[in-house]
């Protein structure tokens, strides 16, 4: 979800009330998702580089976050979502770190899963899980990761023309295929979320074999 302090700078706003406009796409984003039968959707919200940034950008994004999940925990539930944060979660505050497990318990039934990086970053997840790893191979390695019961992402997109993965499902992404697009997360609508699908949707995927994958 990049961009949002750009998006606010072009309007002479604080990169806040991009975050703000951000976490408005997401619930668009969210929507689009289910309308094409979607399951999952992974956001990356919060990187372990992230905590580098001015401390009041990173207070007020921790506020957002603590009142995002407050104010829509109920629709959330409605909505039969089934949400769940990754990411080193022992570094968000006692508080948050509460209402988001009860928010992961409360959900954890939903039909469609809305995975939150949080204090996330793609080499600290593969430490954790080694730590944790006691042999077995591949398989057995992912079932140490934050994503356990998670599929592998079959699309990554991301947005502000920047292109990069920045530490996101390092191990996840291994076949994942890329879509990248200039536009800012703020501005991230139907018409974007449609080229990133059609795109998608052309491509064959061969998985490392030489015969395509259907999808
Ligand atoms: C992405 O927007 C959201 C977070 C990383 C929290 P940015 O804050 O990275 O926006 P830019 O890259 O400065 O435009
Ligand atoms: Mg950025």
């Amino acid at each position: 979800m990049d961009g949002n302090g750009r998006w606010a700078k072009a309007r002479r706003k604080p990169r806040i009330s991009g975050h703000k406009e951000g976490a408005l796409a997401l619930d668009r984003v969210m929507h689009y998702c289910r309308e094409e039968g979607i399951e999952y959707l992974t956001v990356y919200a919060f990187s372990t580089e992230n905590w580098n940034r001015s401390r009041a950008e990173v207070t007020a994004l921790m506020n957002l976050l603590s009142s995002y999940i407050k104010e829509k925990s109920d629709t959330l539930l409605k909505n039969q979502v089934r949400f769940k944060v990754i990411g080193r979660r022992s570094d968000l505050s006692k508080s948050l770190q509460k209402s988001i497990s009860q928010l992961e318990e409360k959900t954890k039934d939903g039909q469609f899963t809305l995975i939150v990086a949080l204090s996330y970053g793609g080499r600290d997840e593969i430490l954790r899980a080694a730590e944790k790893y006691s042999g077995g191979g591949e398989e057995a390695f992912s079932k140490c990761l934050d994503t356990a019961d998670i599929p592998d992402p079959d699309l990554i997109i991301r947005t502000s023309g920047e292109l990069r993965l920045s530490n996101f499902l390092l191990w996840q992404a291994a076949y994942s295929e890329f879509y990248f697009t200039d536009v800012m997360w703020p501005d991230f609508g139907r018409e974007e979320f449609d080229k990133a699908l059609n795109s998608y949707k052309n491509r064959e995927r061969r998985m490392g074999s030489r015969k395509g994958v259907r999808k």
